[in-house]
């Protein structure tokens, strides 16, 4: 009786071992935390993209947006960023002739960004406040999207873009809120055609000289953590 007692416990011993060396039983885990965090707003597998509308490059939106993705990147998101000043891409030129099925006619930079922002979970948006309002850049390729636009108010069909979290995150060289108000009113309108609710936002005012924004820790820490709670759910 006691040996088979003895052999059992053996037998469990090694069993437990080998689970420990077998790559597969936590390549399985690994795989299914994936699976149960994908889509529920949890961190790990999540996609942040984050697309900066300032032709400055290393400039202070283009600093902060990166303080956004660290700390997204932090808390187990992948992380991708987009200069809309390197893409090659045309202003919205109102074809009447538009495809009903929501997509644009126009094949540039731009088809790349409806596909990504079409496979992500989180899209961060930075803009400088030019002329009391958003770059030229952004509102670009806001423009751009009168196509999902109109598949989703006119035509009242699906135009591809499924629920996501969105942010924006904006500076200016004066302190003017009305101007940031501006700004956002435009992005909100942009994030309700891609279906993306408006979940946070940031406004760095007084910075202008390159990397000025280097000089406010406070902006950079608001950024890093903006960045961590927009994958941390909810
Ligand atoms: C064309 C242009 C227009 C601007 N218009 C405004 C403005 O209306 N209000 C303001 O506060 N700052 C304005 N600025 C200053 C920028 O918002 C500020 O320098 C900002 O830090 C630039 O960000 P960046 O380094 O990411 O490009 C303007 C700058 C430029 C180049």
């Amino acid at each position: 009786m006691s040996c088979v007692r003895s052999s059992t416990s053996v037998l469990r011993t090694f069993v437990r071992e080998l689970l420990n060396i077998l790559p597969l039983p936590k390549l399985t885990i690994l795989t299914l935390s994936k699976l149960s965090t994908w889509g529920e707003g949890k961190g790990e597998g999540m996609r942040v993209l984050g697309i900066s509308g300032s032709p400055r490059i290393g400039g202070n939106t283009d600093i902060l947006l990166d303080k956004v993705l660290e700390g997204a990147k932090s808390k187990g998101a992948e992380t991708e960023k987009i200069i809309l000043n390197k893409l090659k891409f045309s202003p919205c030129q109102e074809h009447e002739k538009v495809k009903d099925d929501g997509t644009c006619l126009l094949q540039d930079d731009l088809q790349d960004v409806y596909k990504k922002i079409k496979a992500i979970d989180v899209l961060v948006l930075a803009s400088p406040v030019f002329f009391g309002s958003l770059s030229a850049q952004t509102k670009m390729m806001i423009d751009r999207f009168q196509c999902a636009w109109r598949a989703k108010y006119i035509l009242k069909k699906d135009n591809g873009f499924r629920k996501i979290k969105g942010a924006f995150i904006s500076v200016e060289g004066s302190d003017r809120k009305d101007f940031f108000e501006n700004a956002k009113s435009i992005v909100r309108n942009f994030f309700a055609v891609i279906n993306a609710s408006y979940k946070e936002e940031l406004f760095c005012p007084d910075v202008d000289g390159k990397e000025e924004i280097l000089k406010k820790p406070d902006c950079l820490e608001k950024a890093f953590g903006l960045g961590q709670r927009l994958v941390k759910g909810g």
